[in-house]
């Protein structure tokens, strides 16, 4: 197993690698996101053209089976920045972490902790930054597509020092696996102040 921490343009080589596993892992509950590459590659792109941006890459054997994004708030797109703004917090100040994949055959042996590590080492590295956030899609507990066997990530999250803020919250549009069009879902915000 390798870890590579790759930031602003020599993300780009990556790309496509990056949406193929995020459709095949944002595939599942709670995301049920039904993309497309383009799509992912587009918003991907936007972390090859930060300059404060990171990639943790997990490859075994030259193919990547784990990554986990960060960068600035204000580098993501403004529909993340607006709930911050909205409760007078500035976007200038949070490193974004911009979600962590991992093919499930390579969970529970550490690639999460270690994704966490690295993104919050270097935002912390970054200096400007007083906290680090990301988010996710608030589902209701009975949702049909929730398996039976569905454990939710609200403790490793906790355990990593985040906390969440469901005030911090907006809504995000896209088209569930079973959806016939796109459809708003709410996310909210978690939340760790860096220390200084
Ligand atoms: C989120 C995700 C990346 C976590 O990855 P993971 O590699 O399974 O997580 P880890 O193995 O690092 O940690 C899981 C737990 O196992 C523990 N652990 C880590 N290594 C271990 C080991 N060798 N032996 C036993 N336990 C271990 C960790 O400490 C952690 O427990 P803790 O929270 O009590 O500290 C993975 O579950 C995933 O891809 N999920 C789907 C996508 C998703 O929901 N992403 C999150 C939001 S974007």
């Amino acid at each position: 197993m390798e870890i590579r921490l790759l930031h602003g343009a020599a993300i780009a080589p990556y790309i496509d690698d990056l949406a193929r596993l995020r459709l095949s892992v944002f595939r599942e509950f709670p995301y049920l996101y039904d993309g497309s590459l383009e799509q992912e590659a587009d918003h991907l792109a936007s972390y090859a053209e930060s300059g404060r941006s990171l990639v943790v890459l997990a490859l075994d054997g030259g193919e990547v089976i784990g990554a986990s994004a960060g960068l600035p708030l204000v580098d993501e797109m403004s529909d993340f920045q607006q709930p911050f703004l909205a409760q007078g917090r500035d976007p200038a100040s949070v490193y974004y972490f911009g979600g962590s994949v991992l093919l499930p055959a390579y969970r529970g042996q550490g690639l999460g902790v270690r994704f966490f590590i690295e993104r919050e080492s270097y935002a912390h590295k970054l200096v400007e930054f007083e906290a680090c956030a990301f988010c996710t899609v608030e589902r209701p507990a009975g949702h049909p597509q929730r398996p039976v066997d569905y454990k939710p990530l609200l403790g490793f999250w906790r355990n990593r020092g985040f906390l969440h803020e469901p005030s911090l919250r907006t809504s995000y549009r896209w088209r569930d696996r079973e959806e016939q069009s796109p459809s708003d879902k709410i996310i909210s915000f978690w939340v760790k102040t860096l220390q200084v």
